[in-house]
């Protein structure tokens, strides 16, 4: 489904006030590859290279080499009509559910407006996309009577539950998650997590997920890719992952973990 090849980024030096810095390399022969109804698992400490990484996956920016397959295609080489079905197959859902929600919206408005975006391809009408909008929030567990309501009525945990929402009404395979629960509470996250899981079995999702708790993604990733300084230092299943570690980089972080929290 998600093939990264040998994908580098560097940013170019830039000159500030204190002098020029020196180019970063934020990804360096970055090699991946997620299947369909996978979830793998990306962690990293701060800086290591993960948003650089999800940016690249997202076209909002393009690697200085190497390159990255969705579904077989190259994205590079999609032209505007095929890069606009791929937005609609991609979607992601950010840590922070109180900044990627306009306070001024309403629910109804914020998770019809992809539909309305990708009209083309789903070809609903208003009144099919408000149906559609409250069957999803039913979908996470929220309700039709919350369709009319604004952000600010909602705990994080909503919050986030409707960014899902929203990441979903296009219809998309791979959804990429950066932290989508470490700015929640550990009880709301447990449930946040319960609820990615139910959708991807019940919608067949393939999902990219960013953390750096490893009690999170040993709880929801089948594999897992650890990143430092925009290297992938060891990838695998989960569970090897955890018991057997071959990489020094992999031992340390395991062994830095507190204890893993396990959510019921
Ligand atoms: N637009 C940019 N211009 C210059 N440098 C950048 C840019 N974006 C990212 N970087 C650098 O690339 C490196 C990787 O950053 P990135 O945001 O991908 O890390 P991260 O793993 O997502 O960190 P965090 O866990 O804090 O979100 C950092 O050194 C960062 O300063
Ligand atoms: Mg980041």
């Amino acid at each position: 489904m998600l093939e990264i090849e040998n994908v580098s980024r560097t940013f170019p030096a830039r000159r500030g006030l204190f002098g020029s810095t020196g180019g970063v390399r934020a990804l360096n022969q970055v090699n991946l590859s997620v299947s369909k109804g996978e979830s793998l698992g990306l962690v990293g400490e701060s800086g290591s290279g993960k948003t650089t990484l999800t940016r690249q996956i997202l076209r909002l920016d393009t690697p200085t080499s190497g390159r990255i397959l969705f579904e077989g295609q190259d994205m590079a080489k999609l032209g505007p009509a095929a890069l606009r079905a791929l937005r609609a197959r991609v979607q992601i859902v950010f840590q922070d559910p109180y900044a990627s929600l306009n306070p001024r919206m309403s629910v109804h408005d914020i998770v019809t407006e992809p539909m309305l975006i990708h009209r083309g391809k789903l070809g609903l009408d208003r009144r099919q996309r408000t149906d559609r909008a409250a069957e999803l929030l039913e979908l996470v567990g929220l309700g039709p009577q919350h369709l009319y309501r604004h952000p600010h009525e909602f705990s994080g945990g909503q919050r986030q539950r409707i960014c899902i929402a929203r990441a979903l009404a296009p219809g998309p395979s791979l959804l990429l998650l950066d932290e989508p629960t470490s700015a929640l509470d550990v009880s709301v996250q447990a449930q946040v997590l319960n609820l990615l899981i139910d959708l991807q079995e019940r919608l067949g999702l393939t999902y990219f997920f960013i953390s750096h708790d490893l009690g999170v993604i040993r709880y929801i990733c089948d594999r897992v890719a650890i990143i430092f300084q925009g290297e992938i230092k060891e990838e695998g299943r989960t569970q090897q992952i955890f018991d057997a570690p071959k990489s020094e980089y992999a031992r340390s972080l395991l062994a830095a973990m507190p204890e893993v929290r396990v959510p019921d």
